[in-house]
């Protein structure tokens, strides 16, 4: 899917906007999951691309994992995070079907990543894999984009930069029928004298807040709370990204 993609995908992405999402992240470890428990302390980046939040996080002191289905995306995640001192692991797996070692304190699956999977069944997966492997106590954290984003940021606006070493356009196509948005990307990228042009295809679907919602409680997520940014603004759909955080229950202990 994003095979050829990720040195765009790395050159392009602003580290303020990786930065901020790992403060978020953070308050958000340190205010609901923290009360309840010390010793865990393993968070899951789920479909962590090329690894740039998976290495912020784990400056602030969290061991670290990244999963993500491009091999592509994880070679550049490695690049990344070689030489930042920190033992990050690193697996090649589809978030629907994952198989971890063992429980974690918190997940993050960042910019938009939960809006790739295309069907509501594959939605359902992904949330009750995450519900089994996040701690009694431990969060989800994770951001979708809008329908009016889908509407009126993408739907029929072609897109471009270009620089001296690579040059990229992409479009984009919504449909209100079928909620999928088509990005179709190409990108040319300059090696001695030569530009080699790639060709990706991205499909994301649409969800609302609702429906998640009530999704994430009926595989035992509770306490769910929605921002419009990582500054806990108040969503608003025209701001175009909306943050969930989602609590396991803690274990009751009886008396
Ligand atoms: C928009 S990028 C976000 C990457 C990263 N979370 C970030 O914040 O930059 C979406 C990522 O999700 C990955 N992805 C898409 N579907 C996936 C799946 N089913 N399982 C695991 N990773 C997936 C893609 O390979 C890509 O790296």
């Amino acid at each position: 899917m994003y095979g050829g993609f990720e040195n765009f995908y790395n050159r392009e992405m602003p580290v303020k906007y990786y930065r901020d999402t790992a403060v978020f992240f953070d308050r958000m470890m340190k205010k609901y999951a923290r009360p309840y428990y010390t010793e865990n302390n393993i968070v899951l980046d789920c479909g962590c691309g090329t690894g740039i939040l998976t290495d912020l996080l784990a400056q602030k002191g969290y061991d670290m994992i990244g999963l993500d289905v491009s091999s592509a995306m994880l070679d550049k995640a490695r690049e990344n995070c070689d030489g930042s001192g920190k033992n990050i692991l690193w697996l090649c797996q589809d978030m629907t079907k994952m198989d971890l070692y063992g429980t974690v304190a918190g997940i993050i699956c960042a910019t938009d990543t939960v809006n790739h999977l295309t069907t509501e069944k594959k939605l359902d997966k992904f949330f009750s894999l995450a519900s089994n492997y996040v701690e009694p106590g431990g969060i989800f954290v994770f951001d979708v984009l809008t329908e009016e984003y889908f509407k009126e940021k993408i739907d029929g606006n072609v897109f471009f930069v270009d620089e001296d070493e690579y040059t990229c356009i992409w479009h984009g196509k919504y449909s209100e029928k079928s909620r999928i948005c088509e990005y179709e990307i190409t990108s040319f990228e300059k090696e001695d004298e030569n530009y080699f042009r790639n060709d990706v295809s991205v499909r994301e679907r649409f969800y609302g807040m609702e429906e998640i919602t009530e999704r994430l409680e009926n595989v035992g997520f509770e306490n769910i709370k929605t921002f419009g940014g990582t500054s806990f603004e108040k969503v608003d759909k025209n701001r175009g990204r909306i943050y969930f955080v989602a609590a396991k229950p803690k274990i009751k202990l009886k008396k």
